[in-house]
């Protein structure tokens, strides 16, 4: 069965691991996916963008998440709506059978976003569906909204408890220093989040769950894979796997990934066209990249989120 997002939640701060929030666009990252997770025992959140409902269309994408939950009948998996810019998105997620919305309002004034939020929480809650908001703005591209690298702002610690006491909002989204996309950090520099302002804003609301958007970690044998068969990405550099680890064992309670998924996908489509130039069966390419999204979705589960064998 679909679930929301709370009994995870509760178990992974007390626990002191992280539930991975996928992205999903397709069928085959989707089995990538489901297929690690289910053979570690964890629990998962599968996540679809206003961009991803756009490309797949929001019933397929419904429809593909319903097949992994009847072959994994076991696992508890919430499916989420990703960076919701307006209550009507989120009010069509909410009545199209998802368990979990995300209102995105941290670009606008907090009053604006205090309002929009909370009215997205009267209505999902009303049907039993749980809210995520955001407090703070990451750099990077979500959605149509891009955040130029020196706009974003660091959460304000100062400012979540009248926030959450104001909305209701289930969990929170903070900007420690993550950052969306494959371009995080400088490349010679020393990749640092703030967590002060974790623990700061942990101590204001204790058992609250935090949620860290823009978590991948742009791994280098990817992105080496890439640059070796055909690809240009210079310098993309992602969040440090011991930072990730440290900010789950805090009140990080959701990891998202995203950027990861696409880098082994290309990296392994690029290797496997240049391997097999005649080849032209979708079906040929597609088997490696979701075989390699499985092996990265594994590695995140063992080794950063610490989710496995927690159903
Ligand atoms: O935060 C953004 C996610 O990576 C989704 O990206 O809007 O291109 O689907 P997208
Ligand atoms: P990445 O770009 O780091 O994968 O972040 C994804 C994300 O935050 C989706 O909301
Ligand atoms: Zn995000």
């Amino acid at each position: 069965m679909l679930v929301t997002t709370t009994e995870m939640f509760k178990k992974a701060y007390n626990g002191g691991y992280a539930i991975g929030a996928f992205n999903v666009n397709n069928m085959e990252i989707i089995q990538g996916i489901t297929e690690a997770a289910s053979e570690l025992k964890s629990p998962l959140i599968l996540q679809v963008s206003k961009g991803a409902r756009e490309y797949a269309n929001h019933t397929y994408l419904v429809k593909l998440v319903e097949a992994a939950v009847s072959l994994y009948p076991d696992m508890p998996i919430a499916l989420h709506l990703d960076h919701g810019d307006s209550f009507e998105l989120c009010k069509s997620c909410i009545d199209g059978g998802f368990t979990s919305v995300m209102i995105d309002m941290s670009s606008k004034s907090f009053d604006e976003n205090v309002e929009v939020t909370k009215k997205v929480v009267e209505y999902a809650h009303s049907k039993g569906v749980v809210v995520e908001a955001e407090l703070g703005t990451l750099a990077g591209i979500e959605d149509d909204v891009k955040v130029e690298e020196g706009k974003q702002s660091y959460t304000d610690p100062s400012t979540v408890e009248e926030f959450v006491d104001k909305t209701h909002c289930d969990s929170l989204a903070i900007a420690i220093g993550t950052s969306h996309g494959a371009y995080k950090f400088k490349p010679g520099t020393n990749p640092k989040l703030r967590f002060d302002i974790l623990e700061e804003v942990s101590r204001r609301i204790p058992g609250f769950p935090i949620v860290l958007h823009g978590a991948s970690s742009v791994p280098q044998e990817f992105v080496e894979m890439i640059n070796k068969y055909g690809g240009n990405m210079p310098g993309a550099i992602g969040v440090p796997e011991d930072q990730l680890r440290h900010a789950a064992e805090l009140s990080v309670c959701k990891i998202n990934i995203d950027s990861d998924i696409r880098l082994a996908m290309t990296g392994n489509i690029r290797k496997y066209f240049a391997e097999h130039p005649d080849h032209f069966d979708p079906r040929q390419y597609l088997k490696p990249a979701r075989a390699a999204v499985k092996e990265m979705v594994a590695h995140k589960i063992k080794n950063v989120l610490g989710s496995a064998g927690k159903i």
